[in-house]
């Protein structure tokens, strides 16, 4: 969750250090700090807050070091304050680390019995204490780090940096992703390869277990058992470069206005635009023999998933279970023979979204990932990933990579449900055309964003509020109500429409506006009947609908005017007003739109 560089330079690091922590900022941003080897020494300057905290105090106080490690932090073990900042140190050691050690409190207690004084409440501090100890007992730096890395249990990446050690940095990688980047006669380590984009091209991933010995002019990389092994060099994509705000203001608007462009190329990895079927790769089992799909993963991606439920129910005829990974993960469920597990993530990283395709594996699924980073732990661990192309996603809160999820999603619905005879030739290709018209609707609805700038105006004002919706639109109620808290701090909830009468309907008065997503669908005369119990109460209506606003019989305080589309594409469509709704709350209320409190984009710890 934390983001950690490093740089083996050769004229001083610590502008370039910050720099990468700069594009690695979506993992957390508690506070953050950086160390260098000087003169032998090693000096550290670090900040509670956003980077800006440090580069203010290096501009007082630089430091100057062709060696050195950063790190930008999101707490896990002690609050977000300087002294629990890392790089943590000792006089022979600094380290930075991502992740949890999990034995650190035993680690620490016979530390502390052996009298070793902590100064922060972190876990990351007994890794330090740890390697001191073994190089005041004559190990070398790489022996004594050999010897801790046995001794640490958990999730985690680390970059090290030793006194008296100008030329050596030694990363590690177990359970939190490391990429290590090769420039001319220069070497890196970061959390991941966009961290190093301004760098080098040139990326080795470390796999699970590795740790390198790294020198400005060789690589050497242990494997579990300490084995030297050889992981190849690989050229970083364009699209990871790509990552400034260009005209908009923060890179959620950027990235909400992306999604025309990052659908289609989605799409246009699924869809045969000729021949107007899906083309998918192959899962590697015939797919008419499928008995279940599971899918899992967490947050946005698991309301993705929500929708490919629906998706693959109605247009395949399979029965699909989904559950949240970190429950999935612990449940023990059975899971039928012939199975197909789906995973959703932007990132590929997610610890509990891993494990949960782990547990799946092992269960003899057949695992298919849809997932934005290509070269992350999911994805390589896939049977077959199907590759989101929504490029870098910045912002905390997901967008672009949320719909293309929907995009891979519905392209798998489709594959399936010809695969299993469930839908005609004919069928799938009106499906087809439909999914190739949701990049249009969207840019048209992107031209104007005026009436959200005047509903965020009335939303800023309410404590609660309620987004409902029903059948495959259901998710997207969800997903309403989780951005807006995500990045307005308002309490939001999304519920099924059908379930207000079972308790939410209680918390309806004239204070609590009712976001509701109703398209002119089977299911619209069932949600108006529950937009009427609302309005019976006093309640505050914004609905978004493709049927006329007289329709629904109510006042509406508000209401969104939405393209009439095919049924199967309505999720992507109206997930643009949802995203829209709390983007403009959050500007207009003055919250940290891209980095909201508390939150990280990339979740690798349980
Ligand atoms: C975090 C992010 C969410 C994201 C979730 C899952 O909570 O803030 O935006 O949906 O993790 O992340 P993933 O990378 O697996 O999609």
């Amino acid at each position: 969750m934390c983001g950690i560089v490093g740089i083996l330079g050769l004229k001083p690091v610590a502008p370039d250090l910050v720099d990468a922590l700069r594009r690695l900022e979506y993992r957390g941003y508690d506070s953050a700090g950086i160390a260098t080897v000087e003169n032998g020494h090693l000096d550290r300057q670090r900040a509670e807050g956003k980077l800006r905290n440090l580069e203010a105090r290096l501009h007082d106080a630089p430091l100057s070091g062709r060696t050195g490690i950063g790190h930008t932090r999101w707490a896990t073990h002690g609050r977000p304050n300087e002294t629990n900042a890392h790089p943590h140190m000792s006089k022979r050691v600094s380290v930075v680390h991502n992740g949890i050690i999990e034995n650190f409190r035993e680690l620490r207690t016979e530390l502390q019995a052996k009298g070793h004084n902590f100064q922060s409440d972190t876990d990351t501090e007994a890794v330090v204490h740890l390697i001191t100890e073994e190089m005041d007992k004559g190990l070398s730096p790489v022996d004594a780090v050999g010897a801790v890395l046995r001794k640490l249990r958990g999730a985690f990446a680390l970059g090290i940096i030793f006194a008296g050690e100008d030329d050596l940095m030694i990363a590690a990688r177990q359970g939190s992703p490391l990429a290590l980047g090769h420039g001319l006669g220069e070497m890196y380590l970061g959390s991941d390869a966009i961290a190093l984009a301004g760098l080098t091209d040139r990326i080795t991933y470390l796999e699970e277990g590795d740790w390198a010995v790294m020198h400005r002019d060789s690589l050497q990389i242990y494997d579990i058992d300490a084995k030297l092994v050889d992981r190849p060099v690989t050229k970083m994509t364009d699209a990871a470069r790509l990552v400034d705000k260009g005209n908009h203001r923060h890179f959620m608007a950027k990235e909400i206005h992306e999604q025309p462009e990052m659908i289609s190329h989605t799409l246009a990895n699924y869809l045969d635009m000729a021949t107007q079927t899906v083309r998918l790769p192959d899962i590697g089992m015939d797919l008419s023999k499928l008995t279940r799909v599971t899918i899992s993963a967490c947050g946005t991606a698991y309301y993705a998933g929500l929708v490919a439920k629906y998706w693959i129910e109605r247009y395949a005829r399979l029965p699909v279970e989904i559950d949240i990974a970190s429950e999935l993960r612990y449940r023990n469920a059975p899971l039928p023979k012939d199975g197909l597990a789906v995973f959703v993530s932007q990132s590929g990283e997610t610890a509990d979204t891993l494990a949960t395709l782990r547990y799946c594996k092992a269960q003899g699924q057949k695992i298919a990932s849809v997932v934005n980073v290509r070269t992350s732990t999911i994805a390589r661990e896939s049977d077959v990933v199907l590759p989101t192309l929504a490029g870098p996603e910045i912002g905390v809160a997901s967008t672009k990579a949320f719909t293309a999820q929907l995009a891979a999603l519905a392209a798998l619905a489709l594959a399936l449900g010809r695969a299993r005879g469930a839908i005609t030739q004919a069928e799938e290709q009106c499906l087809v055309r439909a999914l190739m018209e949701v990049p249009r609707h969207i840019s048209k609805m992107l031209q104007d964003e005026s009436n959200y700038e005047r509903m965020a105006h009335d939303l800023s004002k309410a404590k609660d509020v309620l987004y409902l919706g029903r059948g495959v639109n259901f998710p997207l109620a969800l997903e309403g109500a989780l951005k807006l808290k995500e990045i307005s701090y308002i309490h939001a909830e999304g519920y099924a429409a059908g379930e207000l009468k079972h308790g939410p309907i209680a918390l309806i008065d004239e204070n609590v506006p009712v976001v509701v997503v109703a398209p002119q669908d089977d299911l619209y005369e069932k949600t108006i009947s529950n937009v009427q119990e609302v309005a019976a109460r006093g309640g505050r209506i914004y609905l978004m609908s493709d049927a006329p606003a007289e329709s629904t019989g109510c006042l509406l305080d508000e209401y969104i005017a939405m393209p009439k589309v095919h049924p199967f594409i309505q999720p992507l469509i109206y997930a643009i007003p949802v995203q829209l709704i709390a983007y403009h709350t959050a500007v207009f209320m003055g919250t940290d739109v891209d980095q909201p409190r508390n939150l990280a984009k990339s979740v690798t710890v349980e």
